[in-house]
């Protein structure tokens, strides 16, 4: 989305000079080993009109899930949420390179005993405003405990919605390939006839498979299921994500020292995995004290910042 100056003009009038060292840091790819991290405070909306168009790689989080953690930092009615949410969605595609992706970590919460409609409100919103819903990934939380409710079961799923600007995007499958598993020995001792040549699919879905092609591989491409267990103990922040889930992303949409955005970065996951995937990483979040925490877990890690202390964007 280019022809952007209108948004432009109405960035914050503290922001300039952050915008200017933003410019460089987004436009200068580290040695390596020099790769740094940046964490800011402030409304994404605000924040992300500090950065350049189309500087990011991807953009991966994890908003607040409409009001469901109101009493910790605050939330949006569901029925207001898709309106909320669409203009942060646009600065998203300001800041996106043509070949990056996006991926959004939601669940539509449950409300007055049904599952309101909030993130199909957004799905429909980004299609109509040019985004392609190029995928959906299923965050399985594998370690999920029972529980008992009188009218569905416990939720263990949680969406991973991937939009992209353009259908070729950037994508690196071998990056997260799975080990092949016990099935194949069996199965690959013996090959039929079929199993050497190309069986296309009998729904006439375009998809075949050559079986004999896996002989004597150890590794398979995955799913679109992830099973990763949730991370939420000592880290002071009530929904953060595991590590493994943006990890998973970045490794699989961005190459060493590419540019990773996360608009609700909370107590840094996000910028953690970058440190250590050697990505650079911008990382905001409205509250203080989550920016504060996110700066601490890296400097932790040994992890290096752009700036000592948390830069804030006032609106
Ligand atoms: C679901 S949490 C993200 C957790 C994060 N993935 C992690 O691992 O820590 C959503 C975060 O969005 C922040 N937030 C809410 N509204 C915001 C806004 N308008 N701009 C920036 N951050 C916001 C909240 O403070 C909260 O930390």
């Amino acid at each position: 989305m280019r022809g952007s100056s209108n948004k432009r003009k109405r960035r914050p009038p503290n922001s300039e000079t952050i915008a200017e060292t933003l410019a460089e840091y987004a436009s200068t790819r580290p040695n390596k080993g020099a790769t740094r991290q940046v964490i800011l405070q402030g409304d994404c909306l605000d924040v992300l009109r500090c950065l350049p168009d189309e500087c990011a790689d991807l953009v991966v989080t994890s908003p607040p899930y409409a009001d469901r953690r109101k009493s910790t930092y605050g939330g949006i009615h569901p029925d207001r949420y898709a309106n909320w949410f669409m203009p942060r969605a646009a600065e998203i595609k300001r800041v996106l390179k043509r070949e990056g992706s996006f991926v959004l970590n939601i669940k539509e919460k449950t409300y007055n005993g049904q599952r309101h409609t909030y993130v199909i409100e957004i799905i429909l919103a980004m299609k109509e405003s040019g985004w392609l819903w190029t995928e959906e990934y299923v965050w399985h939380k594998k370690n999920c405990y029972p529980g008992k409710w009188p009218n569905r079961f416990r939720d263990a799923w949680e969406r991973c919605l991937h939009f992209t600007k353009q259908k070729k995007f950037k994508m690196f499958q071998d990056q997260v390939m799975v080990p092949v598993g016990d099935w194949a020995e069996k199965r690959l001792a013996k090959l039929s006839n079929t199993d050497k040549m190309r069986d296309e699919s009998r729904s006439q879905s375009g998809f075949g498979k050559n079986v004999s092609k896996w002989v004597g591989r150890d590794k398979v491409y995955p799913t679109n299921v992830l099973h990763f267990a949730t991370e939420c103990a000592n880290k002071n922040h009530s929904a953060a994500f595991p590590l493994t889930l943006p990890e998973w992303f970045i490794r699989l949409f961005t190459r060493e020292t590419d540019l990773v955005v996360d608009p609700f970065v909370g107590c840094g996951t996000t910028a953690l995995a970058c440190r250590k995937l050697n990505r650079r990483s911008i990382g905001i979040d409205m509250r203080r004290d989550y920016c504060d925490l996110a700066l601490r877990r890296l400097a932790d890690e040994g992890g290096k910042t752009l700036w000592d202390a948390v830069q804030k964007i006032d609106a």
